[in-house]
């Protein structure tokens, strides 16, 4: 297993931290359900701008096993999926693949919605809560699948979906994905309220209307669905990720760097910019991207992580570093994934003041990070991990990088340029 090293400093005057250009790539969240809805279009998807993560090779690893034809180019970030032959395989996502990446269960809709069967292996909790699919299932029964749950798998079968009124009990972001995409391909019209709002589900919608589909109302919280015989594989570019512009934004704000993100989309980011400002930090949209200059005096947040436009559960780690360089108390409630604290303990460690209650954390700034080696049990608190070292003295050694590869493509590849001292170790640490 990989380590990654870094060799951090409190920050000095500003100006003096990460300084430079990089470019965002695309975003995973909204790469992962696109390579899914592949599965809808008759002949050849072609993906651009795909980001180099495991995870997306995961999900192309699932549609070879479902049976489709994948021709991936990583070295140019492309990616041709043609699923034609898929109705003859076993239309199974099975559990070895959804416990390595749940976003596995995505391929649910759109095999319902063109095949009419899916069998997917329930996925279980996670390192950051239970995470049930009990949404996505209730709305694919109201489009009038049979669902059975036995031996942990639930199997769905439909002749054709008719479209109906759903209304979501709770916000999410692959349930509404996953209803919307088998809506596309139903008999008549749906109506899917309580939906998410995510810039992931609006850049699905898209996807899916150049393939032929009639979708109206992504980005609001009702969506509207003409239903159509049939989707055509077409030629897309995925959108740039606003969680790693986010993460990078808070590398340049801690450091006291100057740093400009470009390609960042930063009409979508504008809850993490908010916060950000509300620090003290300096955030102007230059160039086609967004420009971050760190300031001397970091000022505590509360945050309050929220669905789609609120601010996004997946930056929750990351701001806590930047909360902990503060000068005072921050508070930062998570009120999306009950467990997701677990990089806490692992902050601590490098000498933060963090108080965790139920699903409030207290974090007393400002911090002067001291390096060790700590690791995560998910994405995004590896990131804050990696944050926290930027900024504490001495040598930080980051174990379990996998979690990292999943969703920042080279990230010490992409530091380095900016002046930090970072340097990955293939097959050591645990
Ligand atoms: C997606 C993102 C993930 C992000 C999350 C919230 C992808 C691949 N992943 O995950 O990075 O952190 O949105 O923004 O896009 N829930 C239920 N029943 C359900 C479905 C969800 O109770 O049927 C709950 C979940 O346990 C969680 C909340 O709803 O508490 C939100 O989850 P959801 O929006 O579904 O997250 P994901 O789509 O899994």
């Amino acid at each position: 297993m990989d380590k990654i090293e870094i060799s951090g400093k409190h920050p000095g005057p500003p100006g003096t931290g990460l300084c430079g250009k990089l470019t965002i790539r695309g975003a995973k969240n909204a790469a992962l359900p696109i390579q899914c809805a592949a599965l809808l279009g008759q002949g050849t998807t072609r993906l651009r701008h795909l980001p180099r993560l495991t995870d997306v090779s995961t999900m192309n690893g699932l549609l070879r096993e479902l049976g489709c034809s994948v021709a991936a180019d990583m070295d140019a970030r492309t990616v041709e999926i043609d699923p034609d032959q898929v109705g003859a395989g076993t239309l199974e996502a099975p559990y070895e693949q959804v416990k390595t990446m749940r976003a596995s269960v995505t391929v649910m809709g759109p095999l319902l919605g063109r095949f009419g069967r899916a069998r997917v292996s329930l996925p279980g909790g996670c390192a950051i809560g239970a995470r049930p699919i009990d949404q996505h299932l209730k709305g694919l029964e109201a489009l009038g699948a049979e669902v059975e749950l036995a031996h942990g798998y639930v199997e769905l079968r439909a002749k054709r979906l008719i479209g109906a009124r759903f209304s979501f009990d709770k916000v999410t972001v692959g349930g509404t994905q996953n209803v919307m995409m088998a809506a596309s391909l139903a008999k008549g019209h749906s109506l899917l309220e309580n939906v998410a709002r995510e810039p992931e589900v609006q850049e699905l919608a898209v996807f899916l209307n150049k393939m032929g589909a009639r979708i109206s109302g992504a980005g609001t919280d009702a969506i509207e669905i003409e239903g159509v015989d049939a989707l055509n594989g077409i030629d897309h570019a995925i959108l740039p990720d606003r969680i790693e512009a986010g993460t990078f934004a808070i590398a340049a704000a801690i450091t006291r760097g100057d740093v400009l993100l470009e390609h960042a989309p930063v009409d979508h980011m504008h809850a993490v910019i908010d916060k950000l400002v509300e620090a003290g930090v300096e955030c102007r949209v230059e160039d086609g991207g967004l420009r971050v200059i760190g300031p001397e005096r970091i000022r505590p947040i509360d945050v309050v992580t929220r669905p789609h436009p609120g601010f996004p559960t997946d930056m929750q780690a990351q701001i806590m570093v930047l909360a902990a360089m503060a000068d005072g108390a921050s508070v930062i409630r998570e009120t999306i994934f009950e467990n997701r604290f677990m990089h806490v303990p692992e902050l601590n460690r490098l000498g933060a003041d963090i108080v965790v209650n139920g699903n409030t954390a207290v974090i007393r700034g400002p911090t002067r990070f001291s390096g060790t080696t700590v690791m995560a049990t998910d994405l995004r608190a590896s990131a804050s991990l990696v944050l926290a070292g930027l900024v504490a003295d001495g040598q930080t050694e980051v174990r379990r990088v996998y979690h990292l590869d999943r969703g920042y493509e080279a990230i010490e590849a992409r530091l380095r340029p900016l002046g930090a001292e970072i340097t990955r170790y293939h097959g050591a640490g645990a």
